[in-house]
């Protein structure tokens, strides 16, 4: 995506100085700063803190982090090893463990010597393949904004959580990428934009994404979408997912059940636009079988903002002695979603895994 006409990508290889780019998100919308990671422990540290985040693009920058675990040690016990690390930096989206042991198993298979050429291509695969995927879904998400706005004859409001747009993946995004591709074609788009406390994706990410690609939108706190819907403020609701279960269940940014409860009780169509990396086909129940991420509840006592003086910091909000609880996810059930928009099409949820049947066996 552009910003001030030029394109950029959320990571992107540095191969002369045997290093990956990223767009340091932590200090978004304030700061503009790109970090040069060059070793394991570094994408390890970067995924962690969110410096990246959103999980296609955590796939990608774990790809990635194999190679730089290549560049160190090409032996089989380190190949393990980074594994291991970069599985165990984020638990939920299941974007990264498929990118991992993508990694892992193509480059088991070869000889030492041969691992470092093979990794830096087949991460830069895995950057391309999310790009296309996202192409794909803002294609087949257009045509139901499209259907929509036809029905409705006015423009349309959008409700998103979180951030889904073009910096949670390697470009274009996944909710986003319909209304951007709306806002491109010349179909007049408005998205109401969920603060999403406690780290502010949607303030911080999403507003400023879209501002910069120019496509109306207006932020709101997490406990405004209930109200909208029930005054017809919002004709449809879209977010990502960290993981989506063969059944779809969908799992995504704490907050998001909540807006699907209130979207089913006001008749809001709620849709999730998932990439096929991002459903886990081993398990059919959200609820019971996805691990969600416990953050530090430092976030959750704290909001980071812009100081007078230009530097970005954290403040306090809580009475000193409050405990804090700062679960990252929630999962909200299949009944409560009208359709995923995939590379393939748009489905109810129960027809997820017949779309994908056939490069399933
Ligand atoms: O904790 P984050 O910011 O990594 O969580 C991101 C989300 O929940 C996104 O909605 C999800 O990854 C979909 S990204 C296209």
């Amino acid at each position: 995506m552009k910003i001030d006409g030029k394109s950029w990508r959320t990571i992107w290889p540095d191969r002369a100085s045997d290093a990956v780019c990223i767009i340091d998100q932590t200090l978004l919308p304030h700061r503009f700063e790109i970090r040069q990671i060059g070793s394991l422990q570094d994408m390890v540290h970067a995924i962690k803190t969110m410096q990246v985040r959103g999980a296609p693009l955590i796939g990608a920058a774990a790809a990635y982090g194999m190679v730089l675990a290549m560049l160190e040690n090409q032996a089989d016990d380190h190949l393990q090893h980074a594994a291991q690390c970069l599985i165990a930096s984020r638990p939920t989206a299941v974007n990264l463990s498929w990118a991992v042991r993508r990694m892992q198993a193509e480059l088991a298979a070869l000889k030492a010597e041969a691992r470092i050429e093979l990794a830096w291509r087949e991460a830069a695969r895995i950057a391309d393949e999310d790009v296309h995927l996202n192409q794909a879904i803002a294609r087949h998400g257009l045509g139901l904004l499209q259907r929509l706005a036809a029905e409705k004859g006015r423009k349309l409001n959008v409700l998103t959580h979180c951030n889904a747009g073009w910096l949670a993946t390697v470009d274009w995004g996944t909710a986003l990428a319909p209304v951007y591709a709306a806002h491109d074609s010349g179909l007049p788009v408005h998205v109401w934009v969920d603060e999403t406390r406690p780290r502010n994706q949607g303030a911080s990410l999403t507003a400023w994404e879209l501002g910069c690609h120019g496509v109306p939108h207006t932020v709101i706190s997490d406990n405004a979408g209930g109200h909208l819907m029930q005054h017809g403020e919002v004709d449809m609701v879209i977010v990502g997912a960290d993981r989506v279960t063969a059944s779809g269940d969908v799992c995504n940014k704490i907050g998001t059940y909540l807006k699907a409860l209130a979207a089913f009780d006001n008749g809001v169509p709620f849709y999730a636009a998932v990439p096929s990396p991002t459903i886990d086909w081993t398990i059919r129940d959200g609820l019971r079988e996805i691990e969600i991420e416990h953050r530090d509840a430092q976030e959750v006592a704290t909001m980071q903002g812009l100081l007078t003086d230009g530097s970005v910091a954290a403040v306090h909000l809580l009475p000193p002695g409050s405990a804090a609880l700062n679960p990252a996810f929630d999962v909200t059930p299949a009944r409560l979603v009208s359709g995923i928009i995939c590379e393939r099409g748009v489905v109810r949820p129960d027809s997820l895994h017949a779309l994908f049947e056939q490069s399933l066996d």
